[in-house]
């Protein structure tokens, strides 16, 4: 497997959790909660389970997978974890918050993780190259 599958694998499921994130949105302004709930519980699923993917690949089936990579696109990469790192510590705030109704709390980190996530998607999908070796 080279770095740019990995790369191109990851985009396909940001996107698709995307997708479900902001249906999780139209849940909630329809005033469905509880469906923003779950929705956001699949959502918190899914993500996990894509970082947790990552990380097996890089640490155990194949080190050193990003070192060409990283050579390649190191700032695009810098740029995109200031982004990524943070909304994922954020998706579990959002997620004991939402299932504890701190609501208040949980609504302005909602603002931020928004921020967050949508540059976790821009440099993600614009600035991270699939087509390199
Ligand atoms: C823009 C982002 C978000 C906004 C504005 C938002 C807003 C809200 C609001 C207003 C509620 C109702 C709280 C209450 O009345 O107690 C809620 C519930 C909830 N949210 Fe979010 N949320 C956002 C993102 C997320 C994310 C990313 C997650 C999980 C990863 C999440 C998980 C939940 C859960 C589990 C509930 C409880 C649903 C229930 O009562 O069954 N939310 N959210």
């Amino acid at each position: 497997m080279s770095a740019g599958i990995v790369i191109l694998i990851l985009k396909i499921a940001v996107v698709a959790v995307t997708v479900l994130w902001l249906g999780s949105l139209v849940a909630l302004a329809l005033g469905k909660t509880q469906l923003h709930g779950r929705i956001n519980i699949v959502f918190f699923g899914l993500t996990l389970a894509a970082l947790i993917g990552l990380e097996i690949v890089v640490r155990i089936i194949s080190p050193g997978i990003f070192d060409n990579y990283q050579h390649h696109t190191e700032s695009a990469m810098s740029v995109h974890l200031v982004f990524s790192v943070p909304s994922a510590v954020l998706l579990f705030v959002m997620l004991f918050t939402g299932l504890k109704h701190k609501r208040n709390f949980h609504i302005a980190m909602g603002i931020l993780f928004t921020v967050l996530w949508t540059g976790t998607f821009i440099t993600g999908i614009f600035l991270l190259r699939h087509e390199l070796p």
